[in-house]
């Protein structure tokens, strides 16, 4: 009796850890992992809050969103790094805000976070966008084109180091009559 028992419990028991693993694995989304490599990525930046991936849950349910400028890179089947650009307004004028780019500690210095970079501006320009801007590295994205922002008289809506707002054209000319405050999304909480 006590064995048909013991296997009784060792079988329910089995299946009750299989149903648990399954709902959870099962409810781990794109957006989760996603995040996951935004807070690793971001985890030792001192400029950082460390609250880049809750920008991006709000940025991905906002009016701000392009799906088409949401882009991960996997390795394996798995999220090593992403990149998301979202609209912002400079007058009437709509530009591309780049924010964030994350790559996981372990896949950094592979070329990762440049084919991303490099892959978000031929898709915007296929999208008809004129330019991006970002508030970042200087170092880091003077090596795809940015320039600081203020050669257009572009502003940061908040105080900044002139070289870390930049901009970009996606085309030559094209953000020759752009000037003004970027106006980001409230998302941002910048403005
Ligand atoms: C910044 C980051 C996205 C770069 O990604 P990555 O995949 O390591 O970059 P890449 O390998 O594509 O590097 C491209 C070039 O930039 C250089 N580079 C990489 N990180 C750099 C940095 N922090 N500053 C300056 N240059 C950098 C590389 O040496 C490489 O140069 P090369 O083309 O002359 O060889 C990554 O380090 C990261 O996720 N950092 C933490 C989060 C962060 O800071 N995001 C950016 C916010 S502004």
């Amino acid at each position: 009796m006590n064995v048909i028992l013991g296997i009784l419990f060792f079988v329910l028991g089995s299946l009750a850890v299989y149903i648990f693993q399954k709902k959870k694995y099962s409810k781990t989304t794109e957006e989760d992992l996603v995040c996951e490599v935004i807070q690793k990525a971001f985890i030792r930046e001192k400029h950082s809050d460390h609250n880049e991936h809750k920008l991006v849950r709000e940025l991905l349910k906002s009016d701000a969103f392009i799906k088409e400028l949401s882009l991960t890179a996997k390795f394996k089947g798995m999220v090593v790094g992403y990149i998301l650009f979202t609209k912002v307004k400079v007058g009437n004028q709509t530009l591309l805000a780049l924010a964030p780019l994350a790559v996981l500690p372990k896949f950094q210095k592979k070329g990762i976070g440049k084919s991303l970079v490099e892959k978000g501006h031929k898709i915007a320009k296929e999208l008809g966008y004129k330019g991006v801007v970002v508030l970042g590295h200087p170092e880091y994205y003077k090596k795809f084109g940015y320039e600081p922002a203020s050669k257009w008289e572009i502003k940061c809506p908040i105080e900044v180091p002139d070289e870390a707002f930049m901009a970009i054209e996606l085309y030559p000319g094209a953000l020759k009559e752009i000037s003004g405050i970027v106006e980001y999304p409230k998302e941002f909480g910048i403005n």
